[in-house]
């Protein structure tokens, strides 16, 4: 039976691969700063499938959270098999005006905390020899993302950190998977303010719990880049191709607010 630890399972796609994995007979660790829907979630699971849930309520953007969650997994003789960095969120708005405070809290979330949850227990699955690791980035990865400046930086960070990981480690017995999730329905778009966005407008949108399945199968198989729906893996792989001037160009003209 594997251990899943998933980070931001409180909502969304984090909570759609709790229940994949649930689903799929494996004991979890769920974190995110919302204990209450956590609880909420550890009962329903329980109850569904049997499986062991341990809940940890943690803000991952305050300095060495991801040291005390592994510490709390560590005293409580947990091994964690699979390590799901999923927990991350972005915001909308000339970087010029937008808020210092919820970007650093951004960078801290979405690439802090991943890495540091990363070493620590990318180490324990080298001795093992055996371990996954999912790290949730999105298609903003693959270009500069005009009036969400700081959050597809965030995003390249992880997309480009999973690869080199990956290589490192591949030969170790333990896969590093980026998965890339394009628009998708979930608390996303109202943490990021971008609910008029053109990117989330589209009303053929996938569900967190279809991006979940893929990814989750992206991770069993070992897949080191996942890009979710057709779309977006032409668009993320023809970028390539184009140049970057007019990449950003069009970048800028799918974040703009339409109403
Ligand atoms: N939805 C999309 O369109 C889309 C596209 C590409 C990539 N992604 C990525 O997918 C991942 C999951 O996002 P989502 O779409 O499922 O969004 P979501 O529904 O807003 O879920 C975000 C999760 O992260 C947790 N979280 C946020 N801030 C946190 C903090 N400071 N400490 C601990 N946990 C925190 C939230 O839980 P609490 O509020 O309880 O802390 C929640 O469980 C993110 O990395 C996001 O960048 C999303």
């Amino acid at each position: 039976m594997k251990t899943a630890l998933i980070t931001g399972a409180s909502n969304g796609i984090g909570l759609e691969l709790a229940k994949v994995h649930a689903e799929n007979g494996g004991n979890l660790v769920l974190v995110a700063r919302n204990e209450e829907k956590l609880m909420s979630l550890k009962t329903e699971l329980e109850s569904q499938y049997s499986v062991k849930v341990y809940v940890i309520g943690k803000d991952l953007s305050l300095p060495n959270a991801a040291q005390e969650v592994y510490d709390e997994t560590q005293r409580n003789g947990i091994i964690v098999d699979y390590l799901i960095n999923n927990a991350g969120f972005g915001d909308f708005g000339f970087f010029a005006e937008t808020d210092w405070n919820k970007e650093l809290k951004m960078i801290n979330l979405n690439i802090t905390a991943l890495t540091q949850f990363t070493k620590l227990y990318v180490k324990e699955m080298v001795k093992r020899g055996n371990g996954k690791i999912m790290n949730v980035a999105s298609t903003a990865a693959f270009q500069p993302g005009p009036l969400m400046a700081v959050y597809f930086a965030t995003k390249a960070y992880v997309l480009h950190f999973s690869e080199a990981l990956d290589n490192e480690v591949r030969d170790k017995g333990i896969s590093v998977t980026a998965l890339c999730p394009g628009a998708t329905v979930s608390g996303f778009q109202a943490a990021a303010d971008m609910e008029d966005s053109a990117l989330f407008k589209s009303k053929n949108l996938p569900t967190s719990k279809d991006v979940a399945i893929f990814g989750y199968k992206a991770m069993l198989k070992g897949k080191t880049v996942a890009i979710h729906g057709i779309m977006n893996w032409i668009m993320a792989e023809s970028i390539r191709f184009a140049p970057r001037s007019f990449v950003v160009k069009i970048a800028r003209m799918l974040q703009k607010k339409v109403n």
